[in-house]
């Protein structure tokens, strides 16, 4: 399938979808998150993918936010609807897949194009990037998700200090803040996000859709995560992959899943 924003490929176990509206940096209109939502869709559906990597065309910007011509006009109705079903195809989803996503942050990842990332299961960033969430200097507020995910990846107090002052902040700070997980130059982002995924591809991927459901439900309401964990966890022991696994260590060979 072909798209007009993204570019995707499937190398070697790894989904690669690319944003690609370089001129108006990758910034999130319509069209885009719906190509987004088919793009994922496909890839959590495809078994031969095992992880995927996000990033943004360019050296300039992973995506520099919700495209600002796009909702300039609307009124206080479709700006829920906005919010709503962005958060419904794309960064909910995202969140939801089976497939683990692993954003590599590769310039400004602002508004939208962070809280994209903030969706994804692992953030990694080149040294040259820049995070922040400046909705507030446009008379609005985060509205893919960045007051819930922010708070739970940095805390309140750093969350309230980045989105009251929609500054923006470098690679390393997002480092030390717990935002992303490796900062590395340019040249070694994408080898980087690739190391990572190779590991993960390695593992269950049963396991890991698992693991990523019982993550998650400790940031859902009203769902205990230790019930999940448990649920979880007693369901892999009927899976083939963990007669396989087991037996494969047991037998001290490498599994295969
Ligand atoms: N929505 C729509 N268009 C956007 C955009 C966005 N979020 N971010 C950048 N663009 C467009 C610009 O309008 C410009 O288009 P043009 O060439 O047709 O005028 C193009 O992308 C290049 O951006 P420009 O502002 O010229 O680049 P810059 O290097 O001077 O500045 C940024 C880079 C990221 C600092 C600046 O583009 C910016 O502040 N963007 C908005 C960030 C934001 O507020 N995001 C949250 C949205 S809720």
């Amino acid at each position: 399938m072909s798209y007009k924003n993204l570019t995707v490929s499937n190398e070697k176990g790894i989904g690669f979808i690319t944003i690609n509206r370089p001129k108006k940096l990758n910034a999130l209109n319509k069209e885009t998150i719906q190509e987004l939502h088919e793009a994922f869709k496909n890839a959590d559906q495809n078994s031969t993918i095992k992880a995927i990597i996000l990033t943004g065309s360019g050296e300039k910007a992973f995506v520099a936010g919700a495209d600002i011509a796009e909702f300039a006009d609307f009124n206080v109705e479709e700006g829920e609807a906005l919010a709503r079903e962005g958060q419904r195809l794309l960064f909910n989803f995202i969140e939801n897949l089976k497939t683990p996503v692993i954003a590599a942050i590769n310039g400004f990842a602002l508004g939208g194009g962070l809280e994209l990332a903030m969706a994804s299961h692992i953030r990694v960033a080149a040294d040259s990037a820049k995070m922040g969430l400046p909705e507030v200097s446009l008379g609005v507020i985060p509205g893919y998700g960045g007051t819930q995910r922010l708070s739970q990846l940095v805390g309140k107090g750093k969350a309230f200090e980045m989105i009251l002052t929609a500054s923006m902040i470098s690679a390393e700070d997002a480092l030390r803040w717990g935002l992303v997980n490796h900062v590395v130059p340019m040249e070694e982002l994408l080898p980087l996000a690739e190391n990572i995924a190779a590991k993960i591809l390695r593992n269950s991927p049963v396991a890991i859709q698992a693991a990523i459901t019982a993550v998650n439900a400790n940031f859902k309401d009203g769902v205990n995560g230790f019930d999940v964990e448990i649920e979880q966890f007693g369901k892999s022991f009927g899976t083939r992959d963990f007669t396989e696994g087991t037996t494969a260590f047991l037998e001290k060979r490498s599994p295969k899943f």
